[in-house]
């Protein structure tokens, strides 16, 4: 799979070298590549953003050079998945998380200030290989769009075969197919501060166990 952030703020993406991540892009299950939107502008001042039509608060994000950009990486290509973070787009979740584990290229567009040009995502949704998602990670405001496409690419990544080790862990985590959350869990030493595991785990009953985990797991999932 490969994998491009297009920002102003490239070095946000340094994290990608460590852990899962860092290892499944050395063994090549994922090839990553940030560039720097500022590449694709002209003027000495590399300027990015510019006042609102219609007047109000803050910048908006010039479309010329994500335009610039966004050809830059889709020449060439079959399909690619074009990810606008914003705060405005449809919540994310693992069933999106899944559904983009299975795509070839995505690029992600991390937006700062008030957003980009809503004609660069109208523009890409009339180019048949091209699929425009905008996306937000939560309810809440990020500074820009980093963060996010960060996020995004640890809950799809990991999401690859190969890039976890005992794949069953994914089938148990919370917001698998069930959409339930996962169970408590516990581990050495039986009593930690005077709070015990409880006694079914240790019972060595796998079926106990499995009923027990089943009913905690409907419990949170009912509660939170
Ligand atoms: N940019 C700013 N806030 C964001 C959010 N919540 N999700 C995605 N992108 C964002």
């Amino acid at each position: 799979m490969k994998l491009t952030a297009i920002s102003i703020f490239p070095e946000y993406f340094a994290p990608l070298e460590l852990s899962l991540i860092g290892k499944a892009r050395s063994q090549g299950l994922v090839n990553f590549s940030s560039i720097n939107l500022r590449d694709f502008t002209y003027d000495n001042h590399h300027t990015v953003d510019d006042t609102p039509y219609g007047g109000g608060a803050g910048m908006v994000m010039k479309p010329e050079p994500w335009g610039e950009a966004i050809d830059s990486q889709i020449q060439g290509q079959n399909v690619v998945d074009l990810v606008i973070l914003t705060p405005a787009g449809t919540k994310f979740n693992q069933r999106f998380a899944q559904t983009f584990a299975t795509s070839e290229h995505i690029i992600f567009a991390c937006g700062r200030y008030e957003g980009i040009d809503a004609r660069v995502a109208e523009h890409y949704r009339s180019i048949p290989s091209v699929r425009v998602h905008e996306i937000s990670i939560g309810d809440f405001v990020l500074n820009g769009g980093e963060v996010a496409a960060l996020v995004m690419i640890e809950a799809i990544v990991r999401l690859i075969p190969g890039v976890i080790g005992n794949p069953e862990s994914l089938l148990e985590e919370s917001h698998n197919e069930m959409g339930e959350v996962e169970y408590p869990t516990f581990t050495k030493p039986a009593t930690w501060r005077g709070l015990s595991v409880p006694d079914v785990l240790l019972s060595g009953n796998h079926g106990e166990i499995a009923r027990w985990r089943s009913e905690e797991a409907q419990r949170r999932s009912q509660s939170r």
